[in-house]
């Protein structure tokens, strides 16, 4: 297994370009299901990470035809004839429960293997099946797999119990074909949701209100290939700021919407970091050491991401004083505490296993640790970079799903992290 070898103490400094967000394309790609015309599907700015790789062996396996060179995309998905998705291949990579949605939406019938728990959490889906019963699907659960049909779907208002992105994303998809509208009250207003709205849209869907806690989705009976560019992925941008935080560092990214990042911004403003936008460029300019922060609350957008928790954690442990990092969104993602604290760090997490209290301590020391998660992986090489002496990390494939080039980029700023292979 690869591993990334880091020698801790440099500043980060200099300039990157951020990807397309991976939470972006992997709906946007559940939805090029829907397209039944010939017309192709070109898609710009796709990052090339690990579950953008199992999301097109997925829809190639339902007889998708895809081309890939560099950051383009071409989607043919006129010859789509499977409505089943492999357990082998829903077992690698939970996301694909939005293709759920669309594969109803398209057909009218779906089986795919329940995506049960994951690293971080139980992850159920009882928000995303009660959302396509409302629009009239049959569902059943039977031996670990999920079977759902339907004549033709109908509009219906649907309130979700809580603002989940996934589901709001299967329930957009479903709809766009179903008949009448429908709407969808205390929907997530991820950026990731207004960017899956705007490339229905521009496929001829009918979509309103992304963005907002209210969607309205009215039915339409035909959608057509489309050019469309996927927005800059603001949780890459958010690790590199953070580890520019981290380092005492002077960053700037390029290819980022300020905007999407203002949880992030407050927070390390709070920390002693300037950040300012210039001609939609982020510069990150910190001092050499941060200051704690009373809380790091994760709450769904405009809130600060969950998916941001750990890299931020690992940018406090060696800040002045203390700092409570409560984590809301998922149940079981401090798995980078124990890691941090061979490290040297200072954490303490509480039974409820939701706060953790981050004592700021004068310095790391390298050591060999393992990624339990992507961010939580992202979250070891920052304390890698910030650390006295050598860091592995190990456990790259997680760290690979959803950065494109976490080491190019750190290296072009500075950084000493290589990559060994074997
Ligand atoms: C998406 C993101 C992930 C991010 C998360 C929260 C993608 C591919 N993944 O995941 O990176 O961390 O949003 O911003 O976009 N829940 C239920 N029942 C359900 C569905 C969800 O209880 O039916 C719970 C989950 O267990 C979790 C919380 O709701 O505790 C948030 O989950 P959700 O917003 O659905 O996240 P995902 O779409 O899975």
């Amino acid at each position: 297994m690869d591993r990334y070898v880091i020698r801790g103490g440099r500043r980060l400094q200099g300039t990157v370009r951020v990807g397309g967000a991976k939470n972006a394309i992997l709906p946007i790609l559940a939805a090029t299901v829907l397209n039944r015309t010939k017309e192709d599907i070109i898609l710009t700015n796709v990052p090339h990470i690990r579950d953008v790789v199992k999301m097109v062996d997925i829809l190639r396996s339902l007889g998708a035809e895809i081309t890939w060179s560099g950051n383009n995309m071409v989607v043919s998905t006129h010859n789509l004839s499977g409505f089943a998705i492999s357990e082998k291949l829903m077992r690698e990579m939970r996301s694909t429960i939005f293709l759920m949605g669309a594969l109803l939406g398209r057909f009218g019938q779906v089986c795919i293997s329940h995506p049960g728990g994951c690293a971080i959490g139980q992850r159920p889906i009882e928000l995303h099946l009660k959302g396509l019963r409302k629009l009239g699907a049959q569902i059943r659960e039977q031996h670990g797999f999920i079977y759902a049909s339907c004549s033709r779907l109908t509009g219906a208002e649907i309130h979700l119990d809580y603002p989940s992105v996934g589901a709001t994303e299967n329930i957009m998809m479903a709809s766009v074909y179903a008949r009448g509208m429908t709407v969808v009250s205390n929907a997530a207003k991820e950026p990731e949701i207004v960017d899956l709205q705007n490339m229905l849209n521009k496929m001829g869907a009918k979509i309103r209100g992304a963005g907002t806690d209210q969607i309205r989705i009215t039915g339409v009976t035909q959608l057509h290939g489309i050019e469309y560019s996927v927005i800059p992925d603001r949780i890459v941008a958010g690790t590199l700021m953070i580890a520019a935080a981290a380092t005492g560092g002077s960053v700037t990214l390029e290819n980022v919407i300020p905007g999407h990042l203002e949880a992030v911004t407050a927070k390390l403003r709070e920390t002693g970091v300037q950040v300012r936008e210039e001609n939609g460029r982020l510069h990150v300019e910190a001092p050499p050491r941060l200051r704690a922060v009373e809380y790091v609350r994760t709450l769904p957008y405009p809130g600060f991401p969950t998916d941001l928790q750990a890299p931020m954690m690992a940018a406090l442990v060696r800040a002045k004083g203390t700092s409570i990092v409560i984590e809301n969104v998922f149940d079981s993602r401090f798995k980078h505490v124990g890691e941090l604290n061979r490290m040297g760090a200072q954490i303490t997490v509480a039974t409820d296993n939701r706060r953790a209290i981050v004592h700021g301590v004068d310095k790391l020391t390298g050591a060999i640790v393992t990624a339990p998660d992507l961010r939580a992986g992202a979250a070891l090489v920052i304390a890698g970079l910030t650390a006295e002496g050598e860091t592995v990390v190990e456990g790259l494939e997680h760290i690979m799903r959803g950065y494109e080039n976490l080491e190019g980029d750190l290296a072009k700023l500075g950084a000493d992290i290589k990559r060994v292979r074997g």
